[in-house]
């Protein structure tokens, strides 16, 4: 059968890994699906920026999103450019002209609302987000499809490479909050501008798209609370290790009374609790089902191959006809939060 053909905007971190994934995995992933993903375009800003990138024979980079967004070969549209108002404008384009999107800009779909997945679901096209959230832990598609079944009674989980990152050098190497935080810039973990991982905001975007997932409800972005870890000394580490805590920057939601409760804020975590002794760019996700019981996953949360690895679980749905249900609730059911505490006054 024909190949899946690609575009991708943006050679960042998380391009590059999906370019080095898509390569390396290359046969392995044409002899599962019978078909080839091939790397038609890359939109890049300055072209000159990529000369020693080593990349298929057959993928251009180009400057101009009308190349890509307009070739009807392209079955795809992959964004990973990051940013809100110009991916919105290129992923609106796209579906459009009638193309699946995959992307890893949880900052766009959670501020931008139900919109984009309103179009996509309209044209009947994948709008695929697993990148967006957590890395490498396919924790969308577990909530859409693997415990769709369930109710769910709570997530909880670290969210933020970045933030855990930092946390964890503080803790353990004694390194103080600025070195830490530049360590994870130069490993790729951090957004490019770091404010919204330190100050919770990342967390907040995931856990947003999360709870839309797990409860058919869209929560106002703006209506999260939230605080991030950018307040944190390391007297405060210090005292918590030696009551027998760790510090770490938890998003939670969980339905109380039919309402839901849900904010993003650091935490006292008990030593022996799992979550506890996640550490580094890792990033854990804690869910409770009424029927699955509590379920623990843990995984590389940033970073090139991880995120890349998401990125590619959309594509191989989309080669293989797997029509993603995008929300994990038919759009008439999505609902607007009753939501605790904030509006309860
Ligand atoms: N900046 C994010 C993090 C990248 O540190 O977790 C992954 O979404």
């Amino acid at each position: 059968s024909k190949k899946l053909t690609i575009a991708i905007a943006g050679l960042g971190t998380v391009a590059g890994g999906l370019v080095q994934a898509l390569q390396e995995n290359a046969q392995w992933i044409t002899q599962r699906l019978g078909r080839e993903i091939s790397i038609k375009y890359i939109l890049v800003r300055n072209p000159d920026k990529y000369g020693s990138v080593k990349l298929p024979v057959e993928t251009k980079l180009t400057t101009n999103p009308d190349t890509l967004i307009g070739d009807p070969e392209v079955d795809v549209f992959v964004e990973l450019i990051g940013g809100i108002e110009y991916p919105r404008t290129l992923i609106t384009q796209a579906l459009n002209n009638g193309k699946h999107v995959v992307t890893a800009n949880k900052a766009l779909l959670a501020e931008t609302g139900t919109e984009l997945f309103d179009l996509a679901n309209s044209k009947g096209l994948t709008l695929g987000y697993e990148a967006s959230v957590c890395g490498a832990i396919p924790i969308i598609q577990v909530l859409r499809d693997s415990l769709a079944g369930n109710q769910l009674l709570s997530i909880a989980g670290i969210m933020n490479g970045t933030s855990n990152y930092i946390l964890s050098e503080m803790s353990n190497n004694g390194l103080d909050f600025a070195s830490a935080l530049k360590q994870a810039q130069e490993l790729g973990y951090a957004e490019a501008d770091p404010t919204l991982d330190i100050e919770g905001f990342d967390t907040a975007h995931k856990l947003n798209l999360l709870i839309r997932l797990a409860w058919g409800v869209h929560y106002p972005y703006a209506k999260l609370p939230v605080a991030g870890v950018s307040k944190i000394e390391s007297i405060d580490i210090h005292f918590a290790k030696e009551l027998g805590y760790r510090i770490k920057l938890l998003g939670q939601a969980r339905i109380q009374d039919g309402k839901l409760e849900a904010e993003v804020a650091p935490a006292l975590v008990r030593n022996t609790m799992l979550i506890a002794s996640v550490e580094g760019a890792f990033n854990a996700v804690h869910v409770q089902g009424n029927a699955s019981g509590s379920l623990f996953f843990h995984g590389k949360g940033a970073g090139a191959l991880p995120t890349a690895s998401a990125v590619l679980s959309d594509l191989v749905n989309i080669a293989r006809g797997t029509n993603a249900s995008n929300m994990g609730f038919v759009e008439d059911n999505i609902q607007k939060a009753e939501i605790l505490p904030n509006e309860e006054a």
